[in-house]
């Protein structure tokens, strides 16, 4: 019974804390996990201005839908996840609650602990590319190559009108098909040729834009070369439109200490950073780890995306660029700054859209958007980039020191920052 209210009160303490700290829009919010789930949609709904309308969106949202399910003795229709918000991201100067939904919840709490280190240099520095995605017609039965290579040249301008005009509102927004190439594929028994077209797609993810304009074009490519079309579809290795982050993580924050006995230092910050090093070139070297480290990437970039209502299958492509014109790699990079501390980045694809798509169709998924409050695609991309790296460090760190298990199961207690899922 004392046990229960010494944590009434600390709970309190950390309500009025956190409240004080989201209302200067900060997400630096100490223990966001110990607070109720209740005190945690409050302390979003100040963080974000939501209306009490969008706060009781996230207060009912799953719970409902799990519910009803269970009324209705129909519960295996149900898979809820849980959605929580990673805590203390700071970006481009600009703070950021994160919204991520995954069944792993330490995941959260990783991402959290990870940006938390980050804050000491200023957080994270993020950028990301253009919306550029490209979109494919394979052409076979070529009767002349280089002549089909030139009649798509000389062509462009007419292809381009012809792609433009299935998706105006696109266009009207300064994006649209920008250029039309064909490029030779020799496969195992043909020869065959892409035709690539590039699509700036601003603020949309651009899957639909570029398979309707790919679509739409194949019949009049295959009229010019002669050729014969088969598929017409979007590529998801979206190498012009990489996300960029960096942060730099402090040799003396980092040092790890006994768990019990803090004053006491087991690996010193410069042993650390070296051991986080070695960590990752064992990574980018060796393939049967590097996958390993890229998923641990992933952890934190798909339960981002899932929240924002991402396509995270295509978020999952990253994995071809980090084999793409070399060997698999980490789609991490460390090393160690003229002051000693470690200095980290992530590049990736990142194909994400705050407009189309079912993006703005679900009433959580809005408020979670509203939320993380980007302005654009590209600064939803370099956020979630900034994600991905945050979690890339917290597990190294914990890999090049405590090791997996017990760091994990700190960051499963830790993690019960759902806001719309109840602890168990
Ligand atoms: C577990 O979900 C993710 C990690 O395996 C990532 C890694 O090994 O770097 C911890």
């Amino acid at each position: 019974m004392t046990t229960k209210n010494a944590d009434n009160s600390n709970e309190a303490q950390l309500y009025s804390a956190a409240k004080s700290i989201a209302a200067t829009h900060s997400s630096a919010i100490p223990k966001y996990y110990e607070l109720t789930v209740d005190h945690r949609q409050d302390v979003a709904g100040i963080y974000a201005n939501l209306t009490d309308n969008e706060v009781q969106i996230l207060r009912n949202t799953f719970l409902n839908a799990e519910e009803k399910g269970r009324e209705n003795n129909n519960i295996e229709n149900c898979i809820a996840k849980g959605v929580g918000l990673g805590t203390y991201f700071r970006i481009n100067g600009k703070n950021y609650l994160i919204p991520m939904r995954t069944e792993e919840q330490s995941v959260i709490g990783a991402a959290s602990n990870g940006a938390k280190k980050a804050l000491i240099h200023g957080g994270f520095k993020a950028s990301a590319m253009a919306s550029i995605m490209s979109g494919h017609i394979q052409l076979v039965d070529i009767p002349d190559r280089d002549k089909a290579i030139t009649a798509i040249r000389e062509h462009a301008v007419e292809l381009l009108e012809l792609a433009n005009s299935v998706d105006p509102k696109l266009v009207a927004a300064g994006g649209g098909a920008k250029s039309i190439e064909g490029k030779i594929v020799n496969t195992a028994h043909y020869e065959m040729m892409a035709v690539e077209i590039k699509v700036d797609c601003k603020d949309a993810m651009g899957a639909n834009a570029v398979n309707k304009m790919a679509e739409a074009i194949a019949p009049r490519v295959s009229e010019i070369t002669g050729a014969e079309y088969i598929v017409r579809i979007i590529s998801n290795l979206a190498k012009d439109r990489l996300a960029r982050a960096t942060a730099t993580f402090d040799k003396d924050d980092i040092a790890y200490r006994d768990p019990k006995h803090p004053e006491t230092t087991l690996l010193t910050g410069s042993v650390v950073v070296e051991r986080m090093i070695k960590a990752y070139e064992f990574a980018d070297a060796y393939i049967e780890r590097g996958l390993t480290h890229n998923k641990g990437i992933m952890n934190g970039i798909d339960a981002a995306g899932a929240a924002l209502m991402q396509d995270t299958r295509a978020l999952e492509c990253a994995h071809g660029y980090a084999a793409y014109g070399h060997p698999y790699g980490s789609l991490t990079k460390y090393s160690v700054d003229q002051n000693g501390n470690l200095a980290t980045s992530i590049e990736l694809p990142i194909a994400v859209g705050i407009v189309g798509g079912v993006v703005n169709l679900d009433p959580l998924g809005k408020v979670l958007l509203k939320i993380v409050d980007v302005h654009s695609a590209q600064e939803l991309a370099g956020t979630i980039a900034a994600v991905g790296l945050a979690q890339n460090f917290a597990a190294v760190y914990a890999l090049a020191t405590e090791g997996i298990v017990r760091g994990h199961n700190t960051l499963l207690v830790k993690a019960q920052s759902g806001i719309n899922l109840r602890k168990p």
